[in-house]
């Protein structure tokens, strides 16, 4: 069979999955880091351009104060084009303190000054108040630099991650990606149902060891597919020997049998004719028919263990199956004294099932009933049992026997098995009715349940729907 082609997982194999989770984490903490980077240069910088303002305005102050207090205005003029050679300072204004004139340099300082900051100074000379000096400033070309700085190192993280994420899935196409989807391709072939093939993959590291393992492993399936195989054939051929042996048998055992019952029961009719005694004759027919029921269950039992029991499903006229049932089970109740009562209402009509084993599941749970119970009484019910469109018919045979406990009830339905002990001593019986009842239940589509109670009685119940192949096969027919 062929393998059925591996689909390319594509976008959903590991390698591209990591690229996809790898790429935004490291992205973002990238951003953060950047961020932090930024805020903390900011705060930092802001800081260092206050203290640098404040020692220019302490480093001028006499150089202003003096010609101010002298009126020196040219004097004043230069040192306040000095300070205002500073680029940290934008802008210098001094004002007098008796006239409040003031003069700035190079522009009109407050007019301009939307994004500025002011540092301001009294200006004393001779220990007397002349004015004040202010110096606006701002960090706009810090910001600026700033910005350059943040913009170099997240050019930088790109660039890094992007390499650093390609290497990566490069990495693990070829030592996780290859080697998975072989390992894949082998075990989908396993799949359905070809032997898996070893899967080549020769490296030391981890997937290597994985992929050793997994070779080692399908030859021990192989090998021990190969036991399973023989071990099955075996298996087959001695169920197949076993059934053709008691096949055989039964025929070895059934014809001296029935000649044995047939010229039992001429000598009988011929001991009434010389009005002699029957009783002999009677109980060797007895247990000759006896026997050739057990051979009978025997065999059954093991064509259905043997897959190889044939059903011939009909439409099952449903009323003359129950008088030729009764018929036969009648002499079993009045061997023990018991009635027999049936309880049908004359629906359903029919059933499509087959009749012969049909047949023998209820004549074995009537014989069942009839032989654990002395001096009671015995119902076959029949109900419909259909729900909607589905046909089903109910079977029940209730008694007023012995009863099962609720442990011999778990157990009823296996081969071989019986109550106790004390059951087959007093009652006789191999155990296999039940079970062969409940397997032939089962092929016919249904399965049978049971009520007790110890000392009351039992009810063995199930339920037969129509049964749709005609003539069905089991497996190969056996010809007996
Ligand atoms: N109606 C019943 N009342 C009480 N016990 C039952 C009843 N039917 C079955 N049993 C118990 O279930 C056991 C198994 O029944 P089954 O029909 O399989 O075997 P059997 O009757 O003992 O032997 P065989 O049917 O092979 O002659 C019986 O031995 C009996 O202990
Ligand atoms: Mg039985």
């Amino acid at each position: 069979m062929n393998s059925p082609r591996q689909a390319d997982p594509g976008f959903q194999s590991i390698s591209w999955k990591f690229l996809v989770y790898l790429l935004p984490s490291v992205g973002l903490v990238a951003i953060l880091v950047l961020a932090a980077y930024a805020y903390n240069r900011a705060v930092t910088t802001e800081k260092h351009l206050v203290e640098v303002v404040q020692t220019i305005s302490e480093v001028h102050s006499l150089a202003v104060a003096h010609p101010l207090w002298t009126l020196d205005f040219d004097g004043l003029g230069r040192s306040m084009q000095t300070i205002a050679l500073h680029p940290e300072i934008d802008c210098v204004e001094v004002t007098e303190l008796d006239s409040r004139d003031r003069f700035e340099w190079p522009f009109d300082c407050v007019s301009n000054s939307s994004e500025e900051q002011v540092f301001s100074k009294a200006l004393s000379f001779s220990e007397r108040d002349v004015g004040q000096l202010n110096l606006f400033f701002t960090s706009r070309h810090l910001d600026t630099e700033l910005k350059k700085d943040v913009m170099t190192g997240a050019l930088f993280f790109f660039l890094l991650v992007s390499v650093a994420g390609i290497v990566a899935f490069i990495v693990l196409h070829y030592t996780v990606g290859r080697p998975v989807k072989r390992l894949i391709r082998s075990i989908r072939k396993a799949e359905v149902n070809d032997l898996p093939e070893p899967v080549v993959w020769d490296t030391q590291d981890e997937m290597g060891g994985v992929i050793s393992a997994y070779n080692n492993m399908i030859h021990r399936v192989d090998d021990n597919t190969q036991e399973l195989i023989a071990a099955r054939e075996q298996a087959e051929s001695a169920v197949y020997m076993k059934t053709r042996f008691l096949a055989n048998m039964s025929h070895e055992l059934r014809t001296p049998l029935n000649a044995v019952i047939g010229i039992t029961e001429m000598l009988r009719e011929e001991a009434e004719e010389d009005n002699s005694d029957t009783e002999p004759y009677d109980r060797v027919a007895a247990s000759g028919r006896h026997l050739l029921r057990l051979i009978d269950d025997i065999l059954d039992f093991s064509k259905i263990e043997a897959g190889k029991i044939q059903l011939l499903v009909e439409q099952v006229d449903i009323e003359e199956l129950l008088q030729e049932v009764l018929v036969t089970a009648k002499p079993l109740a009045d061997a023990r004294g018991n009635r027999l009562v049936l309880e049908y209402s004359g629906t359903p009509e029919s059933v499509r099932s087959d009749p012969v084993r049909l047949r023998q599941i209820l004549l074995n749970l009537l014989s069942n009933a009839c032989k654990f119970t002395s001096n009671g009484t015995v119902w076959l019910k029949v109900a419909d049992n259909s729900i909607n469109s589905d046909p089903a018919v109910h079977f029940s045979v209730r008694d007023t026997g012995i009863g099962i406990s609720k442990e011999q009830s778990e157990q009823l339905f296996q081969d071989f098995s019986q109550a106790d002990i004390s059951t087959t001593r007093e009652y006789g019986g191999t155990g296999l009715g039940l079970a062969i009842s409940q397997r032939l239940c089962g092929l016919l589509g249904g399965e049978i349940s049971l009520q007790s109670t110890v000392g009351e009685g039992s009810e063995f119940s199930f339920t037969l729907p129509e049964m749709q192949i005609e003539n069905t096969m089991g497996g190969a027919s056996v010809v007996l």
